[in-house]
């Protein structure tokens, strides 16, 4: 294992090859035909081991759609190149319009259940709305389990984590978690981490939004937290850069597009478990996924990324 220390000291690193003896078993099902080529990171769940792929896929607005033929088949593309190139983490929310919905009937006409590792939150206040509402996301996302509940923003947070502590229990659900979409909250996020209990955080880190960078996440990684990154690519805030070229150094860990280095300069955190970028493009998608494979920045490169951003 790669410690903090020896991983910003160093100069770059293949995550390939220093987990190599950890993927010789643990190599990922991949089409040759639709994955973006190489096999996707992995990094584990620290209260349990499990491992999952470094890019996940969010819902929000993306999967918040009108089935219509052509966004159907958008949809459905980018699930079947997700989990082709060994993705599986979907994050969503009841507070996501249609998301659960159009998650759970496109996975159940593509019978993909078992490829998903399903993530959805909670977001009322109550203890018995909470669990109505628990139950119906788990009707529209079609699956009689789920691997991980999030009380969404912290609403009514005490309540939930009662709630989700029985239903582990229950084997309802394998992982607790909870999340905000602000930086702002990162203080509250990790007074509850502190008192323990809870498996996973979601939050909001990006270039642009380095808050979590210096203090959160080396928390989470002493206090054995997963985290999920939400907001990754700041909403879609990144559009003007993308329309210029990257720096000549990109090709150095194997990046073509700007979100692809924006993207692993997150993944070089050690502490970043998982990312969930949103889309409902294929090419994007294939974009996002190549970030999950290959070389990651060292801190020199890292540095250089964000003096290009300015
Ligand atoms: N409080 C919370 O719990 C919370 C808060 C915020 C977010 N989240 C979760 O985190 C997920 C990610 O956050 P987010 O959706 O707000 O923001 P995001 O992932 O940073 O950005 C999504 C936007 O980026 C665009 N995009 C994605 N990949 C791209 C690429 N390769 N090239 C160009 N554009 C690209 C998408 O448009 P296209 O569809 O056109 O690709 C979309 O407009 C959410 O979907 C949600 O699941 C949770």
């Amino acid at each position: 294992m790669i410690s903090r220390a020896s991983f910003y000291d160093g100069p770059v690193f293949s995550f390939a090859q220093a987990f190599e003896p950890f993927l010789q078993t643990h190599r990922v099902r991949q089409n040759p035909n639709s994955s973006p080529g190489g096999t996707m990171l992995t990094r584990a769940i620290p209260s349990s081991g499990e491992e999952i792929g470094v890019i996940g896929l969010g819902t929000y607005r993306a999967f918040d759609a009108q089935l219509t033929a052509d966004k159907k088949r958008d949809l459905t593309d980018v699930l079947t190149l997700f989990f082709d190139a060994g993705g599986s983490v979907i994050d969503s929310s009841p507070m996501y319009g249609r998301a659960e919905d159009t998650v759970g009937q496109l996975l159940s006409e593509m019978k993909a259940h078992d490829q998903a590792w399903l993530a959805t939150k909670v977001w009322t206040r109550g203890r018995d709305k909470g669990v109505r509402e628990m139950d119906r996301s788990l009707d529209k996302l079609a699956a009689p389990h789920i691997a991980l509940m999030q009380v969404h923003n912290l609403v009514d947070c005490d309540t939930h984590l009662d709630t989700l502590r029985n239903w582990k229990a229950e084997g309802r659900i394998r992982y607790i978690g909870i999340t905000h979409y602000t930086s702002s909250a990162l203080d509250e996020l990790s007074a509850y981490l502190k008192r323990g209990g809870i498996d996973f955080v979601q939050f909001p880190y990006s270039i642009e939004d380095r808050v979590a960078e210096d203090w959160f996440l080396p928390l989470c990684a002493d206090l054995g937290v997963a985290t999920l990154i939400n907001r990754p690519l700041e909403q879609g805030g990144f559009a003007r850069l993308f329309r210029t070229p990257v720096p000549g150094w990109a090709a150095d860990i194997g990046c073509t597009t700007w979100p692809q280095l924006l993207l692993k300069y997150l993944l070089a955190d050690p502490a970043v478990t998982c990312l969930i970028p949103a889309t409902s493009n294929p090419d994007h998608m294939r974009d996002n996924l190549r970030a999950g494979v290959g070389d990651l920045p060292d801190a020199t490169l890292r540095r250089r990324l964000r003096n290009e951003i300015g």
